[in-house]
């Protein structure tokens, strides 16, 4: 089969926050935990502790991890730097893990990923610091393709990620969202306005979003990992695909809401908790992804012309199997660019 296409992801980052997994055990709410100066300020204070060369060894395991499971292509967000030189210093490595020339890696600037400490009372003057110093940078390093917002509740309201887009598509950036995760804050129809390629998360995505989506390109893009490990409740996936639209599921790989990248495991959860069949969870997390993250010409199909970056599984009686066995690894070799990846 064709290797799996995670469409969201932020795989460069520093440590890990298991301590906030043991405070959500005892109570706390993510949000919470936010307020308190944990969450993504936690990870943007460790990243920022962490030297270039750390980050990418840190990073480059993980790529490696997910290759293993059968990732056979990858977007990767900067955003737990939240000033000039770590949101750069994220992207350079971004960058160092493409030039690996394993799997195709596209990169997205997330500096609208939270409000840092030192802007705390501020946010306007992080939005200019983001819209005049960040964006230019990045833009004229040319070393992102996408450009990403939190429009959440606390994070970026609508109105500012627009704006934030808007800016992004002068230099050339495509816009993606976090969209509707823990509240109805009107990224989707943000997303829509502005040509995102895709708006991920959806859990309070309602009637009149999927009406919106229906009338344009944009992936809606559901994130099982994080609903699953924050218990938030589900996106509604059978509705979206109900209404005749193309749907993708990706693993959203963090350290704050969904530590694991295994899409195979993502593929189950498609079926498991949304109802997709396996067909439709297949396509979820390949050519689907691939579209969400503007890889379809490399990868998400075995088609002439495209990498042969492929699974072989282990002996199945159907290709549903592999999302019906849900914690069965059943993958026996992965292929990269035509080459057995060990
Ligand atoms: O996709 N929603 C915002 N961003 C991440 C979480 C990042 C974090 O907690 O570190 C997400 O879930
Ligand atoms: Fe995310």
């Amino acid at each position: 089969m064709p290797g799996f296409v995670d469409s969201h992801t932020h795989l460069v980052y520093a440590g890990n926050r298991e301590q906030e997994f043991i405070d959500r055990i005892n109570g706390l709410t993510y949000e919470e935990i936010a307020r308190r100066g944990g969450g993504i300020l936690n990870s943007a204070k460790k990243l920022r502790e962490t030297s270039e060369d750390d980050l990418f060894e840190q990073s480059r395991e993980r790529l490696r991890e997910i290759i293993l499971q059968g990732t056979a292509g990858v977007e990767i967000k900067s955003g737990y730097g939240l000033d000039l030189e770590s949101e750069l210093k994220m992207l350079r490595v971004i960058k160092r893990l493409r030039d690996l020339d394993l799997i195709p890696v596209k990169a997205t600037f997330l500096g609208a990923h939270a409000i840092p400490a030192e802007y705390k009372d501020n946010k306007g003057g992080y939005i200019d610091l983001l819209l005049n110093k960040m964006l230019p940078a990045v833009g004229e390093q040319k070393i992102a393709e996408f450009i990403d917002v939190f429009c959440e509740k606390g994070y970026f309201s609508a109105n500012e990620t627009k704006q934030i887009l808007e800016a992004g598509k002068k230099y050339g950036l495509r816009g993606k969202i976090h969209a509707e995760q823990l509240s109805h804050s009107n990224g989707i129809a943000t997303g829509v306005e502005c040509g995102a390629i895709s708006v991920d998360h959806l859990e309070f995505c309602n009637d009149h979003d999927i009406a919106l989506l229906k009338k344009c390109e944009t992936m809606p893009t559901i994130l099982p990992g994080a609903a699953f490990f924050l218990s938030l409740q589900l996106p509604p996936a059978r509705k979206i695909i109900d209404a005749g639209l193309p749907l993708a599921f990706a693993s959203d790989y963090n350290p704050g809401s969904s530590p694991c990248g295994n899409m195979k495991l993502i593929m189950s959860m498609a079926c498991i908790q949304y109802r997709l069949t396996p067909e439709e969870a297949f396509n979820a997390v390949t050519i689907n992804t691939a579209f969400a993250c503007g890889l379809e010409k490399e990868v998400g199909s075995i088609s002439p012309g495209k990498r042969a970056n492929l699974i072989i599984t282990k002996q199945i009686p159907s290709a549903g199997f592999l999302s019906y066995a849900f914690g069965s690894d059943l993958i026996d070799e992965v292929i990269v660019n035509g080459k057995v990846y060990t």
